[in-house]
């Protein structure tokens, strides 16, 4: 469409940072004619300190009415851990029915890592996003005594995992090697395990191009670092796709370049992009920060909402940017946003 209203939560940490060169690189690749809407929301750790709230319903309701959301990071040292994951960032995503958390894996020439050379790495994950032992289900009994027990409920409804087998299955299909991977671990977890794998394979009935494979998630934490070309989509449930998303960035090029999308994808609500890296409290405010995973989620933000040129463009000037990295001097978080900004706009 020819205007976007972003939502923008600079958040905790080194949000605010790497947000700031997100929005600058958004605003460089945007056609003129394009009109680009932004409201910030003080939502994070230093609102939760001045009111105790963490997300007030008048405040979900004003972002419902957004395009999509940019989203920097949440979480602080001062603030009991939990509270913001659950109270803000999940509470988003639960809110918004962000079923699908889209992380690509695209090992890009020039970046640091164990594997680097391996232009074949090119996957991505489907990681489910509002169930599993995300839904905050169980509960402690007998707190503090030497007989206390805590259980975390993980919740999978046939609903939830065929609308995200189905959402893998499409992009499979969309892509050029046809490939999927589903992630369990139904050797052990054989309610949830079996389940998934049942519907995985009867949704696959109906994408007969695309060539499917099982793996139990400890043996895929193998092939991620030995062989992670094997790999085109990968489906799979929600606390297993924050792990594996924190090991293909490593290997991939590091966190500071993972990008990702809390997707609603029939648009009922906004989508919400993110870098997948945390606030990072130890080097906030200090420039430090790469803001290259937000600038590649904003690439993210606009090919969801239908600027595929725009998007191309951001990556093809993220890819630039690394090869000129090599052997050059450390640069600073905003002289990346500035450089990045430069080559979109040409
Ligand atoms: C992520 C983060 C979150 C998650 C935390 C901060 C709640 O690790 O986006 O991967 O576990 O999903
Ligand atoms: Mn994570």
């Amino acid at each position: 469409s020819r205007s976007i209203n972003l939502a923008v939560i600079p958040g905790d940490g080194i949000g605010p940072e790497v947000v700031s060169q997100g929005l600058k690189v958004l605003s460089a690749v945007l056609p003129q004619d394009v009109k680009l809407e932004t409201r910030e929301y003080d939502l994070g750790a230093r609102r939760w300190h001045r009111t105790g709230e963490t997300l007030p319903d008048a405040e979900l309701e004003d972002l419902k009415g957004h395009d999509a959301i940019l989203l920097g990071a949440i979480g602080d040292p001062s603030v009991p851990s939990g509270v913001l994951e659950r109270g803000l960032l999940l509470k988003l995503r639960f809110a918004f029915d962000h079923y699908v958390n889209l992380r690509p894996s695209k090992l890009l020439p020039h970046t640091a890592t164990p594997l680097a050379g391996r232009p074949d790495i090119d996957f991505v994950v489907v990681r489910e996003g509002t169930e599993g032992p995300y839904t905050g289900n169980g509960g402690s009994l007998r707190t503090g005594t030497p007989a206390e027990v805590a259980t975390e409920v993980s919740v999978n409804t046939a609903y939830g995992v065929e609308r995200v087998v189905r959402d893998a299955y499409e992009r499979a299909q969309a892509r050029p090697r046809r490939k999927l991977t589903l992630v369990h671990k139904n050797n052990v977890l054989v309610h949830a395990g079996h389940m998934w794998k049942k519907i995985f394979d009867k949704v696959g009935e109906e994408y007969p191009e695309v060539t499917t494979d099982y793996l139990h998630v400890d043996a895929a934490t193998i092939f991620f670092v030995t062989d992670p070309a094997r790999f085109d989509v990968i489906v799979t449930d929600n606390l297993f796709g924050d792990i594996l998303t924190d090991l293909a960035a490593a290997v991939t090029g590091g966190i500071g370049l993972a990008a990702s999308g809390n997707i609603n994808p029939a648009g009922a609500f906004p989508s919400m992009f993110e870098p997948v890296h945390g606030s990072a409290p130890d080097i906030a405010g200090q420039g430090k920060a790469d803001p290259t995973a937000t600038v590649l989620s904003v690439a993210l933000l606009l090919r969801h909402l239908g600027h595929e040129a725009e998007a191309a463009r951001i990556e093809e000037a993220v890819a630039a940017d690394l090869a000129e990295r090599a052997g050059a001097p450390a640069r600073s978080t905003d002289e990346i946003g500035d450089a990045l900004a430069v080559r979109v706009a040409n």
